[in-house]
Formats: structure tokens, sequence, C-alpha cells
């Protein structure tokens, strides 16, 4: 069984279908219109929900911590425990809620198609920011598409919405939500089945790795926002997952002598700080690495996982030298995380292990690092190509350099002939151009509708001349914010 808050009713839920998405859920199951499917594929924020979590902030305080999501991406089994808020919730007492209120000031809405899922992302970022600006608000509602109304008015309901917020019933009633799901928090397994289908949800490593072990054919399930498309897009069923969002060691994350370890399931806007600390460029990259939804419930070990040649983190942790430890049963192994991909969706990984946690080694003197992400949009969109680059250069030498590159080969993949002809010379333009060159012999690239092969060469070679120009003159700032 499986228990959570639906806006404030408590559901216990055993026998369903675990390939049922939220979305469908709450649409077809709870008879609740209100979310909207736009593109089943986390695309464009109508099905936008919220779910809140306990959570101890800085101060030590447990408080409730409030995400948007993808409802047409999320499976019902990642709700154990937590409180699930559809748009219906809002309204109180026949009052509309202070972020649909000024929707309706600022004629945020036309067709109303996408409106639901605004006024979710607008309630997240009240509940989440002390002192929300035109870039948070800008930020949160990337991943919501309104075809009609334009964003200025939304943009204006944002501003209304967020600035000195009055106090509304979820704040009122945070400390009985608290209490609620205090009393309904998991202590063993979940498990919601239906018929031979079935998902389990573990809560502890141990546990997983039994579980794993015992069912091998099990489709491990994190933020689900690539798994989830195998049901949505191509109307495929999944016999047996094991959702691993709810153990909690492989959500922590932890600096460990000269490295930051993160368990794989942390979702990544919680990767945010640790990374961005250290390196400003995969902040930037994390930025534009899918919209705020999708950074809310996708995970570090899921981009590595599901082995995709255009996921953007492998490319930077490769060339950071980042390693990853992989479980199975009572064993671990750890491994550069270069070698866990072997040929297109293909790795190294046996039967019944998985991606316990990454290690990032923090940043060092002497190595400059930076990641350039191309794509068509700036925001919530796919990299045609994605580079990280990473030299150590004293006394105008390149004494080390890890370069690597997605989009660009079957796998994330470094650039070794590249990386060979710089390592030992002194650092100049003419050794780049020669650099460029290799590149070449590094990857043959393919043409899909992203980008044509010609094009991406060009580009990778071009994003080492800019490397080489950024830290000729480091005040320009040309970094991740490229697109094609
Ligand atoms: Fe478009 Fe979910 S329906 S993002
Ligand atoms: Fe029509 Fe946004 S109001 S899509």
């Amino acid at each position: 069984m499986i228990q959570f808050l639906f806006n404030q009713e408590l559901r216990s839920e055993h026998a369903l279908d675990p390939n049922l998405t939220v979305l469908e859920y709450l649409r077809e199951h709870l008879g609740k219109p209100g979310t909207k499917e736009g593109c089943a594929s986390g695309d464009c924020g109508a099905c936008t929900v919220v779910v809140a979590e306990r959570h101890t902030d800085q101060d030590g305080l447990e408080r409730l911590r409030y995400r948007s999501l993808n409802a047409c991406l999320t499976f019902v089994s990642a709700l154990h425990g937590k409180q699930l808020i559809s748009v219906e919730g809002l309204k109180h007492q026949g009052q509309l809620h202070s972020v649909q209120q000024a929707m309706v000031d600022c004629h945020g809405s036309q067709c109303g198609f996408c409106t639901p899922g605004v006024v979710m992302s607008l309630f997240a970022l009240q509940k989440n920011s002390d002192a929300p600006d035109l870039h948070k608000a800008q930020e949160a509602l990337a991943g919501n598409l309104c075809r009609c109304t334009g964003y200025r008015p939304i943009l204006a309901a944002a501003e209304q919405a967020c600035c000195q917020p009055p106090a509304d019933p979820f704040d009122a009633a945070e400390a009985q939500t608290i209490a609620r799901l205090k009393a309904i928090a998991p202590k063993e397994t979940g498990e919601l089945n239906s018929g031979d289908k079935r998902c389990l949800v573990p809560l502890t490593v141990a546990d997983l790795a039994e579980l794993y072990g015992s069912h091998p054919e099990a489709r491990l399930l994190a933020g689900g926002t690539d798994l989830a498309l195998e049901v949505t897009q191509f109307h495929k069923t999944l016999p047996v997952m094991i959702y691993v969002g709810n153990v909690a060691e492989m959500k922590r994350i932890e600096h460990v002598d000269a490295h930051i370890e993160i368990g794989a399931a942390t979702p990544l806007t919680d990767c945010y700080g640790a990374l961005s600390a250290e390196y400003p460029d995969f902040g930037e990259l994390l930025h534009r690495f899918a919209s705020l939804q999708i950074r809310n419930q996708g995970t570090l070990g899921g981009n590595i996982g599901n082995a995709s040649p255009i996921g953007d983190a492998p490319p930077l942790l490769i060339a950071l030298g980042a390693q990853i430890v992989l479980r199975k049963g009572d064993s671990q192994r750890t491994l550069a995380l270069e070698d866990y991909f072997i040929d297109y969706r293909i790795t190294a990984r046996q039967e019944s292990e998985f991606i316990e946690k990454i290690i990032v080694p923090k940043a060092s003197p002497g190595w400059a690092f930076r990641a350039y992400k191309l794509s068509k949009r700036l925001d919530d969109d796919i990299s045609a190509v994605c580079a990280a680059i990473n030299l150590r250069i004293e006394g105008g030498v390149i004494h080390e350099a890890r370069i690597a590159f997605g989009g660009m080969a079957a796998i994330p993949k470094r650039a070794q002939a590249c990386e060979t002809l710089l390592t030992g010379k002194p650092w100049s333009q003419a050794l780049i151009e020669q650099a460029c060159q290799a590149l070449s012999e590094d990857f043959t690239p393919l043409s899909d509708f992203r980008a044509s092969k010609e094009y991406r060469l060009l580009s990778a070679q071009n994003l080492l001349r800019k490397y080489f120009i950024e830290l000729q003159t480091p005040h320009i700032e040309t970094r991740v914010t490229a697109y094609v």
C-alpha cells in the first residue's frame, strides 16, 4: 500500500496500475480535470502540480517544501508519504488563492488551457522564495508554455502574487500537515500493484539492493522524466518497477575530503547548490538543463543511468573526473564515469546492479573548467552539442586535459586525440587550432533534426576556440548561455 495526502484528503492506494501517471489518476480516477494534458511529455507544463514534503530547513526547523512537477511524467508511486496539491486544492472557502487572484487581476489567462499549470508554478514560486524577482519568476515559468496570452501579464501576476504574499491556508495548516505526513511516513517497503504489474517502494539502500536482486527484470524509477515517456509516448507497459526516490541514503549530498558525494536519487534541483558552488558553469548548465518541473523531478543518477548520448550532466562529470559507485547486493565497486558508457545505451552496469552515488572532485588550483550547451532554445531544450573542457594550465603550459562532449557520438565521450595533442604543450592560439583539427579524429557525429554532422563538428571546434578566448579575456561572459 502507499499513502499520501491529496490536497487535504488522506488517500491509501494498493490495487492501482503502477503505470498510471498522476495526471491520469487525477483526471480519470479522482474526477479532477483541472490539471490539463498538453503534450504528455514534460514539455508544456499544462499538467503542473505541486508536491509538498517534510524537510528540515537551515535553522533546523521542520518545514514543508513545495515543488512543482509535471503530473504527466510522475507515476503515482512517487507520492508515497507526500502531499499532492492540484489546482482544485487552492481555492479556500470560496476565495481564490492569491496566485489565482493575481492571474485574474493581471489578465494572465485567455483560452485558459495553460492556466492551471501556470497557477501551480506560481504557487510553488510563492511558497519557496523569500524574495522572488523577475529572474526567479522566469525560471519558475520557463516550463509553462502559453500560446495565446503572452508572458507579460503572467509575469505581472507573478510579481503581484509573490511580492509580500499574504499568509494563506497552507501556511495556517503547515504544522497540522506536517503532523499528518509524519503519521503516514512510510515505515516499510510500499507497493502498488494491479494483476501482475507492480511497483515496489523501498526505504533503504539495503532493501533496494535486495529487491533488485530478486527482481532483476525491474525497471528502476527515479524522477521518471525519461522512463515515463515509454508509457505515455510509446504506450508500453512496465510490468515491474522499483521506485528509488524514497531511499534516504541515495538523496544525500556529503562533502568528504576533496570530493562531493551525491546520492544517485538526488533531484537536480538539490544538486545545484553543491555543484554550482564548486563549478559556476555546472550551476549555469543546471539552469538550462530542463524546466524547473523536470529539475525538481529528474535525478543526477537517472541522467547517468539512462545513458543517453545527449544527457547534459555526463560530459561535465567526465571532464571533472567524476566516479560512480555501483552496488549489487552488499558489494560496491567504483568506476570512472567515462568507463560506464560502452555504446549507444549500453553501459557497464551488471544485472541487478545500480548507481548508488556519484563522486565529484572539488575544484582544485590550476584547473580551468568551462561548460557550453548549444540548443535551439535557451530554456527547456535538449542539447545539439554539450561541451565540457577542463585543463590544468601552469606556467603557460597545459599539464593535463580532460575534454568531453555530448551529442557528438553514441555515448558521452572524451576527446582523447585532442587531449593528447594539448598535453605538455604551451597554451597558444596555434595549438588550439591544431587541437580543433584533432577533434575531427575524435568524433564522427551524426545528422539529426537537432543539427547536421557538419554543424556539430564545427560547433565543437568553435567551443574549444571560445574556451581559449574566454581564458585569455576572462571578463567575457559567453559561456553556457550560447545557443544555436
Ligand atoms: Fe505537457 Fe505534462 S502535459 S508537460
Ligand atoms: Fe491559452 Fe495560455 S491562455 S494557452
